[in-house]
């Protein structure tokens, strides 16, 4: 939950049920929704005391009303339309992702014109083209299977590395060749990814499911043999084929789409090895790259306030409180129009 005036934050209070996750091995999504219930009141108690404002004193409240989870959404929407209706405060159901990007104008004020934004988390792998946070944003290319936070997720808990994955690849891959092992590249292929002039279908998007499979396949191959598992190189290499692919192609949808400026979040972003070849490629192609706090990156309420402030700013109309959950809200309605 987070309270914004203009492009300042005034608080970013995160209420995570991580450590549930952490107990069951992953996101179970009737969990998540419970937490949200569990936690709402006492967060938003919280969050105004720490901002020092009354609720009275709040213009607008936004709430995501997709894409993501449907339980834990419901939960959001349900809390906020109360709090709309209790209060007689504008409601506005914004998008998630977009809602990513514009969390940036908490760290800089005003987005630059040519903007691209790369999304990676457990939920999403996006690259998105901004050309105006209240009414034009469009989906270049996105995963078609897994999220590559997800892969990582699941490739550590192959290699028996536990939950979350990617903080611990991330570590242990410094120890590993990348080289050691050729994981596919998903999606890289000419069929799919055709020329400048005549571009394949998924030119711009993602695949990582083929690659959780050959890392499977991988270690399988070391168990049968009575081998141990270099567990640092598999890491390693498993991340350098992600990492590749996903720096590769956005930097190609940048220069295809006249993006000079690229904008990285989502939990991912913490990567350290997807941040230094990023920066590289990006600095080689000219493109500008930001990447917001950590804090930021990953989900967080200030982030959809930080968007809730911009429409109310440049005078879209709100939601009210016809409305429901899209777990599919596709990326061009950046809020519902009711
Ligand atoms: O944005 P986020 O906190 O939540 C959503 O998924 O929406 O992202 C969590 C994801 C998890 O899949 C986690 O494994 C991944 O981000 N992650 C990382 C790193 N830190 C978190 N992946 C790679 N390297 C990291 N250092
Ligand atoms: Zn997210």
């Amino acid at each position: 939950m987070g309270i914004v005036r203009g492009t300042d934050l005034l608080v970013n209070a995160v209420a995570s049920s991580m450590e549930e996750h952490v107990r069951f091995g992953g996101v179970i999504p009737e969990i998540a929704s419970r937490a949200h219930l569990n936690e709402f009141v006492p967060t938003l108690e919280s969050a105004l005391t720490t901002a020092g404002v009354t609720l009275d004193e709040i213009d607008a409240i936004a709430v995501t009303s997709g894409p993501g989870l449907s339980g834990a959404l419901m939960v959001g929407v349900a809390a906020a339309k109360a709090l709309a209706m209790a209060s007689g405060k504008p409601l506005y159901a914004i998008n998630h992702l977009v809602a990513h990007v514009g969390v940036a104008v908490l760290d800089g004020g005003k987005l630059p014109e040519n903007l691209g934004a790369l999304l990676v988390s457990g939920g999403h792998t996006e690259i998105l083209q901004v050309n105006s946070l209240s009414d034009d944003v469009r989906l270049l290319g996105a995963t078609i299977d897994d999220a590559a936070g997800e892969a990582y997720d699941k490739v550590a808990r192959l290699l028996g590395l536990g939950y979350p994955g990617g903080p611990v690849i991330d570590k242990i891959a410094r120890e590993g060749d990348p080289k050691a092992i050729r994981f596919p590249r998903g999606l890289t292929l000419p069929k799919f990814v055709g020329s400048a002039e005549n571009p394949g279908k998924h030119r711009h998007d993602f695949s990582f499911s083929g690659l959780k499979t050959a890392v499977a396949r991988c270690v399988e191959q070391y168990q049968l043999r009575g081998e141990e598992v270099p567990v640092a190189d598999i890491a390693a290499s498993f991340q350098e084929a992600v990492v590749d692919v996903i720096t590769s192609k956005a930097v190609r949808a940048c220069q295809e789409h006249g993006l000079t400026d690229l904008l990285l979040g989502g939990g991912v972003a913490a990567n350290t090895r997807l941040r230094e070849l990023l920066a590289a490629r990006c600095a080689s192609a000219g493109i500008t790259l930001r990447v917001p706090p950590r804090s930021l990156c990953t989900d967080n309420g200030a982030m959809v306030a930080a968007l809730g402030a911009q429409l109310v700013s440049a005078g879209v109309k709100p939601t009210g409180l016809k409305f429901s959950t899209d777990s599919g809200q596709p990326v061009s309605l950046i809020s519902l129009v009711a």
